[in-house]
């Protein structure tokens, strides 16, 4: 088969293992051929890809990005998208199925197009780790590991000045790199968007960390809005889908405690520093076993299913499944974390 490859919505670390893992064991294992789509469905829409053979993937798994660019272009929403078109460009260039590899946005166009009769498997990524259907995604371990490493970082400097030291993480609309990063660094008070509370009680355990001597060290998903907050962070503005724009709440949380409670606090948004760089072992294992899976699903002429884990197995799941909703943190996990909280 000639299979096309596109990697699309945000960069995380981990898609270059998955286009090396699905070359290498089609071209291994069936025979097959490669094309990688240039900056996700634009490359597919209009008609502009690179040729993958054996040698282009070499050594890829341990680098970061995508070598084949990424973009937000909606299949359906750009003027020459919609299946008839992609249809059409396929057919144009040999292209036998497409594999998909990106986050909510990108499973959902994938699936639409596979009701429409493309030939087109999934393979999910984000380094949120929100999608229902897979137990974890790519690029969430990579992302922990970044932000616990800092975390280690500003306690060191946060307790030379004995100051509170705020982290600001990504994870959208959910805190699951808020949760596991916080635990693994120890975190004072994590603050996610599934568990809402109000400042005061952030600054109660503020000042119970400090009148230990000890600093507080905070870390906050960039979704948490405090419970007493709406009105202060009205204003800031709407996502595309209706919620709060994200953002700039670690800034907002340490002007805030600095307040309330006279301790001096800084704090650090980490940014797309978690989206960047090489991938951890993990996250090269995961995207690797995915890349395989996928290339069979092709094989299987599974269109709009994708790849997913399901304990330590590679399991295949239909898209609707992936497009189903949020997975935010259950309490049961936030209150595993409260259990730790030395405070
Ligand atoms: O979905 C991944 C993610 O990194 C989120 O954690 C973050 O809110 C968003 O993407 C940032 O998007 P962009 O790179 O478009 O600023």
């Amino acid at each position: 088969m000639r299979i096309g490859l596109l990697t699309s919505g945000g960069d995380c670390p981990g898609l270059n293992a998955v286009i090396r893992s699905s070359v290498l064991h089609g071209i291994k294992s069936y025979g097959d051929e490669f094309v990688g789509f240039k900056g996700g469905w634009r490359g597919v829409i209009e008609g502009d890809y690179i040729d993958l053979p054996r040698q282009s993937v070499r050594g890829l798994s341990r680098e970061g990005g995508t070598i084949l660019g990424t973009s937000r272009t909606h299949p359906y929403n750009h003027p020459h998208g919609g299946p008839e078109n992609i249809a059409k460009q396929l057919k144009r260039h040999d292209i036998d199925a497409v594999i998909a590899i990106g986050g909510e946005g990108t499973l959902a166009g994938a699936k639409r197009l596979a009701d429409d009769g493309i030939p087109v498997v999934g393979v999910p990524k984000t380094i949120d780790n929100d999608l229902k259907a897979t137990d974890y995604t790519f690029g969430f371990d990579t992302a922990i590991s970044i932000a616990t490493d800092a975390m280690d970082r500003l306690r060191t400097t946060g307790e030379s000045h004995h100051r509170c030291m705020v982290a600001e993480v990504m994870g959208r609309h959910v805190g699951w790199i808020a949760l596991h990063s916080g635990m693994a660094a120890g975190a004072h008070a994590i603050l996610i968007p599934e568990h809402r509370i109000s400042m005061d009680q952030v600054c109660e355990w503020v000042e119970q960390v400090h009148s230990r001597g000890r600093s507080p060290l905070v870390v906050v998903a960039e979704g948490f809005i405090p419970e007493d907050a709406e009105e202060a962070l009205a204003g800031k503005g709407e996502e595309s889908d209706g919620r709060p724009r994200l953002g700039g709440i670690g800034e907002w949380v340490t002007h805030q405690i600095e307040a309330k409670t006279g301790i001096e606090s800084r704090h650090t948004t980490l940014g797309h520093i978690q989206r960047g760089g090489n991938p951890t072992g993990y996250d090269r294992v995961l995207a690797t076993r995915f890349g395989i899976r996928a290339l069979d699903l092709v094989h299987e002429q599974a269109w709009g299913h994708m790849a997913a884990l399901r304990g330590t197995e590679i399991v295949k799941v239909d898209l609707t499944e992936a497009l189903d909703g949020l997975k935010s943190v259950p309490a049961e996990r936030y209150d595993e974390a409260q259990i730790l909280f030395g405070r």
